[in-house]
């Protein structure tokens, strides 16, 4: 037990739940006695020389005296390499079938018995003990990966495997998830399990509610993004290399993957920061489209208390002049905090609440906990006990686990029959006047006062019919519940977008929405973290998050209040929230300065609208978050490559958030090319460094020179063009909201340049450039 497992159990202890989970964690220690056996003593097992060699389409087989291997480029550029049979199937990340091989590429011999395939992208090198590079076609290396090596339990069972991998000397790591270290991730050992990290986090605390065995790695000699398809628990150590180290020789970078069972297999996509992920978005699915309402400001709490409360609130927002687009009802609108009820007493007409909201145009957005209340007589639990929906131990008994309604057992959402029967139950959020749903506690939690806050690893799950246990399923549990919930919502009410974000998930999850921070500490570090957290997951494929503005757990300062308000506003999830003990977040409760300065930023959001709403088309076109890490564009620039503290937000802008007490200016890196400070319209021309104003009442933005990005203007969507540099032209895109429903929208290209000293704003269409009829404001001196 470490410090924080103390702290948390003597906070436990003496509370009627304390005991439950004390006994339940109890409980749980003899399933897995019972459930699973010792190891016992293993054998250890490397490829051995290669053997022979078959090939097949997109690659081959390559056998070895003691594994095979197989390789495939798949049409989208994707490499997968296979051990001991694995295929890229099954698989819970990929979006529906595997892709197809890329039929130009092939196996054919290399130099010393080692066998390759070349492709458009990569090229695939395999030694003769089985050591795997990709290269560059002009091959340089991106990425080594040393012979791997098995543990097998003499009396059968998973082997546990290793994968070490060399990348270049300079070359960074980021994502593994959403990790509060990142997003560029400092050497040492990252946890694959997903877990609430009790209470509250903030950086140090690893791992969190979301870990992906994916690797996104950049380096002078290209990006590549390396996923571990394999859901099991594992660790990930990861070292830095350093150039000149020792006699002037390179140090490469290492990466160690450990699994503790489940295939060796393996993804790799490679090419510029937008292809790899482009490439990714294409492997495990493009990201879910918001509904357009979701890009605006909203507020939650732990603890509103009832519905006059929340009528309250949202008269304050607007009575406040601020804009507001959704407020979210915690476990406390539940009755006992059972899942798909309502407390009857202190919020008697929700749907009355969501329609008088609706007409302010706020909408309304339901948490929904996984765990069911094991109580018969509860409706949920007696249909899905009826229906053998919950996970069961090896002996065929529910498991059960505290969560805040008591004792409860789980939905095994690994089970389709279970995701339907599931989904079905979301029919009575939408009767109480939900427009979307906010998936929590769903690593599974099960509350303890010391060990792993979860399901015994022996469970049973459903595994889409294969059939196995927890260690397998924990880590898709909660990206098997966002498709129950994502599915159902379509199905449901099929003609509005579904809104889903999720506490936990795994790769692919952006399939079915997005996420959130989770239980992030009121604290400065908290502050920084949670931009780290979205940079970190869109590098993994999840565009779409943010975090509780203001912190989870505790009263910030209006200084530090104000500050994660500003950050927020420039992220995908705007939303304050904190839990039941904390302070307010309601930006009034801060004094009027505080209040005034909220405001600008409220507003703010709100003249974006249309840019945030372009940005969350092209996420689910082209794979790209709205929120990229200032290397997005110029990965070679090392020094880019190192700064954590800045982002860009699409392609027009740069945002230098305040993540320091105190603060009334700060350092601003620039990527290559001028930008402009949008609240003063000094120009500044980088690459380099400069100083720029952030005083109390705004944080840094900085636009590039040249970019068109669409704006909310007063008679509507308006182009905001910054002046291009002389000699230089620039443009951008606009995607106009398309309603909440599934209509196809359409990419407008524009591009700017100077003519005469003039800047000229022109649409490209097939036809050529053509003027534009859109407004068009020119901004930044020419
Ligand atoms: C978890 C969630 C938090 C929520 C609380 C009560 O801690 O992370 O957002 O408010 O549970 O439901």
């Amino acid at each position: 037990m470490d410090g924080r497992d103390l702290v948390h159990s003597l906070r436990f202890f003496g509370t009627v739940r304390g005991l439950r989970a004390a006994r339940s964690a109890w409980r749980r220690y003899r399933t897995d006695a019972v459930g699973l056996p010792a190891r016992g003593p293993e054998r250890a097992r490397v490829p051995g020389p290669v053997t022979e060699a078959e090939p097949l389409p997109g690659g081959g087989i390559v056998r070895f005296a003691r594994s095979e291997l197989r390789i495939m480029v798949a049409a989208g550029g994707a490499v997968f390499w296979g051990w001991d049979g694995a295929r890229p199937e099954p698989s819970y990340a990929l979006a529906g079938d595997a892709p197809e091989p890329d039929t130009r590429a092939g196996l054919e011999p290399d130099k010393d018995g080692g066998w390759r395939v070349v492709s458009e992208r990569v090229r695939v090198e395999v030694s003769r003990h089985g050591a795997i590079e990709v290269r560059t076609p002009g091959g340089v290396v991106l990425r080594r990966d040393l012979p791997p090596r098995w543990w097998e339990p003499a009396q059968g069972g998973p082997a546990r495997w290793v994968q070490r991998s060399e990348v270049p000397a300079d070359a960074r790591f980021f994502g593994l998830g959403g990790r509060a270290a990142g997003p560029r991730l400092p050497d040492g050992t990252y946890r694959l399990w997903n877990t609430d990290p009790k209470g509250s986090f903030a950086p140090g605390d690893d791992p969190l509610y979301i870990t992906m065995p994916v690797q996104m790695v950049v380096s002078d000699a290209g990006t590549h993004l390396a996923f571990h398809d394999n859901s099991w628990d594992g660790r990930v150590t990861l070292r830095e290399g350093e150039e000149g180290a020792g006699s002037g020789h390179d140090r490469p970078g290492t990466s160690e993957v450990r699994m503790d069972g489940g295939p060796l297999r393996c993804w790799v996509v490679a090419g510029t920061p937008a292809r790899v992920l482009g490439g990714w978005a294409q492997l495990t699915g493009a990201p879910a489209l918001p509904p357009s309402w979701a890009l605006g400001p909203q507020h939650a709490r732990w603890g509103f208390g009832s519905e006059r409360a929340v009528r309250q609130i949202v008269a304050g927002y607007r009575d406040q002049g601020l804009p507001l687009s959704a407020v979210h009802l915690d476990i406390d609108h539940y009755d006992a905090h059972q899942v798909f009820t309502v407390d009857q007493q202190h919020f008697p007409d929700l749907p009355g609440l969501a329609k008088d909201l609706r007409e302010d145009g706020v909408r309304l957005v339901s948490i929904v906990d996984p765990a069911v209340k094991a109580e018969p007589g509860n409706a949920v639990y007696d249909s899905g006990s009826a229906a053998g929906a919950f996970v069961r131990d090896a002996s065929g008994r529910e498991v059960h686990g505290v969560v805040w309604p008591g004792d409860c057992v789980y939905p095994d959402f690994t089970d389709p029959l279970v995701r339907q029967w599931w989904g079905d139950l979301y029919e009575e959020r939408l009767a109480q006047g939900f427009s979307g749903v906010w998936h929590d506690m769903n690593e599974p939690v099960a509350f303890t006062p010391f060990g792993d806050m979860t399901l015994p690893r022996s469970a049973r799950h459903a595994l889409e019919g294969r059939g196995g246990d927890h260690r397998e399923a924990h880590n898709v549990y909660g990206l098997a519940m966002a498709q129950a919930g994502y599915e159902a919502l379509r199905r449901l009410r099929p003609d509005e977008r579904p809104f889903l974000f999720s506490r936990s998930g795994w790769a692919g999850m952006q399939r079915y929405g997005g996420t959130w921070s989770g239980d992030v500490s009121s604290s400065w570090p908290g502050l920084r973290a949670s931009l780290g957290l979205v940079l970190g997951l869109g590098l993994c494929g999840v565009p779409y998050s943010g975090p509780d503005v203001g912190g989870f757990d505790g009263s910030p300062s209006p200084e530090l209040y104000l500050r994660w308000f500003q950050l927020g506003a420039y992220l995908p999830l705007f939303r304050t929230h904190s839990a039941i003990d904390a302070g307010r977040r309601e930006p009034w409760e801060f004094g009027p300065e505080v209040l005034a300065h909220a405001r600008t930023a409220l507003l703010e959001r709100e003249r974006l609208w249309p840019y945030f709403v372009t940005l969350a088309h092209l996420a689910r076109t082209t794979g790209a978050p709205y929120v990229r890490p200032v290397w997005w564009g110029a990965p070679e620039d090392r020094v880019l490559r190192d700064c954590e503290d800045e982002f860009l937000l699409g392609d027009a802008l740069l945002v230098a958030p305040v993540l320091d007490r105190g603060t009334d200016r700060r350092a601003v890196r620039l990527p290559r090319g001028r930008w402009y400070d949008t609240a003063t319209g000094v120009a500044y021309d980088g690459p380099g460094q400069v100083l720029v104003d952030a005083p109390l009442s705004r944080i840094p933005v900085l636009a590039r020179a040249g970019a068109v990005l669409p704006v909310q203007g007063g008679d509507g969507v308006e182009l905001e063009v910054w002046a291009p540099a002389a000699g230089r032209r620039g443009g951008g895109l606009v995607v106009r909201d398309v309603g909440d429903g599934w209509a196809k929208a359409k990419i407008e290209r524009y591009a700017s340049r100077l003519e005469g000293g003039q800047v000229v704003v022109e649409r490209i269409t097939n036809a050529g450039r053509v003027k534009t009829e859109v407004p068009a404001r020119v901004r930044g001196p020419a």
